[in-house]
Formats: structure tokens, sequence, C-alpha cells
């Protein structure tokens, strides 16, 4: 054990946690926001439930209480500083899409909006809240999924050879996938 460290137990999640961000858009009746997320992940297959974790004073927490509903959207790293001013900025306080030339588009099946510019976008209806600490796990029943043509290999996983998603190391830390092993 003699090469190992002691990791504080306030960054112990960036040991487990470097999918890639999302954008969580959230809309209740004409009040939106646009919410970077690293912290999700899928919780069920059979329903497809797919969760995450709001901090309970973001707009977009409120946002999909009231709405009961949220859309998932897939940023490639081109977007990056769109991503990060959306994590950076409230709702409360400004018009993200407008900020970020981000074009809300309305979603098939559920009320709400995806960004036209991410690679993918999965419609949800709340499936259940989950209390915990701080945040609150939103768990998101999938209704819907659209995915452009070339994010995914024949064999139905991403192509990170054509397109590069954006992973959040921590803090102002991102980096991408460079190679994939089969
Ligand atoms: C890379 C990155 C990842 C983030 N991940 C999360 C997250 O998982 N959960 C969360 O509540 N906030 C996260 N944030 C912070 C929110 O995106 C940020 O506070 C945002 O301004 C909230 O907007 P809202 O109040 O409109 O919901 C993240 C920010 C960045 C830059």
């Amino acid at each position: 054990m003699s090469d190992f460290i002691t990791i504080p137990i306030q960054d112990s999640h960036r040991l487990v946690n470097t999918g890639n961000v999302i954008l969580v858009s959230a809309q209740s009746q004409d009040k939106k926001t646009v919410t970077t997320v690293a912290w999700h992940m899928p919780v069920s297959n059979q329903p497809k439930l797919l969760s995450c974790a709001l901090a309970n004073k973001r707009y977009s927490l409120e946002l999909i209480k009231e709405s009961r509903c949220f859309c998932i959207n897939i940023p490639e790293f081109k977007l990056l500083d769109a991503v990060v001013f959306c994590g950076t900025y409230s709702g409360r306080e400004v018009d993200k899409c407008k900020e970020t030339n981000l074009t809300a588009v309305p979603c098939s099946k559920i009320h709400g909006f995806y960004i036209e510019e991410c690679v993918a976008q999965i419609e949800c209806e709340l499936y259940s809240m989950i209390e915990a600490g701080d945040h609150t796990i939103m768990v998101g029943n999938v209704v819907d999924a659209m995915a452009q043509k070339h994010l995914f290999t024949p064999d139905g996983v991403i192509d990170i050879n054509k397109v590069q998603l954006i992973h959040h190391l921590g803090g102002t830390h991102f980096g991408i996938l460079k190679s994939q092993e089969k």
C-alpha cells in the first residue's frame, strides 16, 4: 500500500465518476433552464430508468418538480464553452440558450425542449425522487431517445473515433476518450 495516497473524502467521487457530461433541459410553463450535470447514471433496464443528482438549490430541480419531466442532452467536446456556461449560471438569472447560442426545440413526448446542437437526446418522465443529502436524485423513465447516426458503431456502442464527448474529471478539468478496445 506504500504507493497509495489518502484521497480527501470530498474528492472521493472523482474516482468513480468520469462519465460524459450531460445537459439537462427542463421547462415548466414558460420557465426554462439548461443545466450541466456530471453526476448521473442508469439505474434500471425494465423499465428503462436513468438518474441524475441535482443540488437542492438548482432551478432545474424546481422546474422538474413542477413539470415532472426532463430531457437529457449529450453534448460533444466542441460545445465545452456552452457546457461550462450552463454549469456556471442559473436559469433563474439568465436565458442560457440565448447566451450560448444553443437552440431549444420542443420535445416530442414530454413538455420540454431538447438542444439541437447536441448529438443525442433522451426524453424522460419523472419516475421518482430520492433525497440524498444536499442533492436530490431525479429518476427518469425514458419515453423517447434519438441520436445522430454516426454516434454508434454497428455494435451499438459510442464510436469515439467519430464523436468526442466531454468527460468531467473535476473542477475545470475535462477529458476525452482516446482509444476503443473491444
Ligand atoms: C462540469 C460541471 C458538472 C456539473 N455537475 C452537476 C451535477 O451533477 N449536479 C448539479 O446539481 N450541478 C452540477 N453542476 C452545476 C450546475 O450545472 C450549475 O450550478 C448550474 O448553474 C445550475 O443551473 P440551474 O440553477 O439553472 O439549474 C455542474 C457544473 C459543471 C460546470
